[in-house]
């Protein structure tokens, strides 16, 4: 209102002073700061050759588990490898990687990541919580915010990999971050063979076309559980598998046998994949060790390199690097 008794400017009147008001410093640097971020994200998108987003549409179906191992299996190649855990109401990433506790280090305005197992360089929320047990609750543009920064202000260095963990869902996280970081090779899709996550998968496929990622492919996890055991040579072995089946094989000449129950359901994943026309990267089995490395720090892949877990892990990978060489990512415009 131009008759105000308190106002004292008049839009018409020429600039008395160059002075910016504080409002106005305050929006400069913060411009400022948003400015130095976005190229800074440009240079730590051109520092990293791949980045590869893990993603489940339903909550426990091993996302974490996979993350690790797909970092852990490609750190076993001799590349270097990070792992960006963007889960930040529940982050267990440090867990599984036996980095519980840790604290982040800070220099000159840059965060330096935590090295896990096999020199995997691990940045997580949970290095910033006081006490695990307390869960953060933040609004969606702190939570966004904290996001950014994260990926802005951290000094990963040069990096063949970045894997990239998220909660379940399609929420704001995978945006934040497909709108944050450039040159994202694509996502991984995490599912377990029973049908909810299968739905739910499919909503993470539908999903990347508008975050304009590709699907790199599907994972089935918590596959099948194989048992193995020793018997007399020859011997016909039945087992009571779930569902009211039975299992049989015959034990072979050393009297070794193994048989996979199928504790879910069986090809899942695969069906999902090809009904969607993306690559299936292959499963992994239902491994109790995963849980236990999960809870003691120590994951599958290092307590046992050479166990059925850390082959199957092997092969994803592979899968996953082939699928990389083809994929061409569009991406979203940066903001
Ligand atoms: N193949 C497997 N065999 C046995 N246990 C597994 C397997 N994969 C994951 N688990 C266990 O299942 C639980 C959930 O796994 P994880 O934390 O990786 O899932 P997530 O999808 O990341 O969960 P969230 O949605 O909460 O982030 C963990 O206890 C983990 O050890
Ligand atoms: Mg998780």
């Amino acid at each position: 209102m131009s008759d105000s008794p308190v106002s004292t400017h008049d839009p018409k009147a020429p600039e008395e002073s160059a002075e910016p008001t504080p409002q106005d410093q305050k929006k400069m640097e913060q411009a400022y700061a948003q400015m130095k971020r976005k190229m800074s994200m440009q240079e730590i998108g051109k520092k990293i050759k791949h980045k590869v987003m893990v993603l489940s549409g339903k909550g426990g179906v091993g996302k974490s588990t996979v993350s690790t191992g797909l970092a852990l299996s490609l750190a076993q190649q001799g590349l270097s490898v990070g792992i960006l855990d963007i889960d930040i109401t529940g982050p267990n990433v440090p867990k599984m990687m036996g980095l519980d506790g840790r604290r982040l280090h800070v220099e000159s305005g840059r965060i330096h990541p935590a090295q896990g197992h096999l020199g995997v360089k691990v940045i997580s929320m949970a290095f910033l919580l006081d006490n695990e047990d307390t869960p953060v609750v933040w609004r969606g543009p702190i939570k966004l915010g904290a996001i950014q920064q994260f990926i802005g202000d951290v000094e990963w260095g040069d990096l063949d990999y970045l894997i990239i963990d998220f909660p379940p869902g399609t929420s704001d996280e995978p945006l934040t971050v497909a709108q944050s970081l450039p040159d994202i090779d694509g996502m991984v899709i995490v599912t377990t063979p029973q049908d909810v996550a299968l739905l739910d998968s499919r909503k993470s496929i539908t999903f990347s076309e508008s975050l304009k990622v590709p699907v790199l492919g599907v994972v089935e996890n918590m596959s099948g559980y194989t048992i193995s055991g020793k018997a007399a040579p020859g011997t016909d072995i039945e087992i009571a598998a779930p569902a009211g089946k039975t299992l049989k094989t015959t034990s072979d000449d050393e009297g070794k046998f193994s048989v996979t129950l199928d504790i879910f359901k069986e090809g899942g994943g695969k069906s999902t994949a090809e009904e969607f026309g993306v690559p299936f990267l292959g499963a992994l089995p239902f491994d109790p060790g995963f849980v236990r490395g999960g809870d003691d720090g120590v994951h599958r892949i290092v307590s046992e390199p050479e166990g059925e877990s850390a082959i199957a892990f092997a092969k994803i990978v592979a899968a996953l690097q082939e699928q990389i060489v083809d994929s061409e990512s569009v991406g979203l415009e940066i903001i």
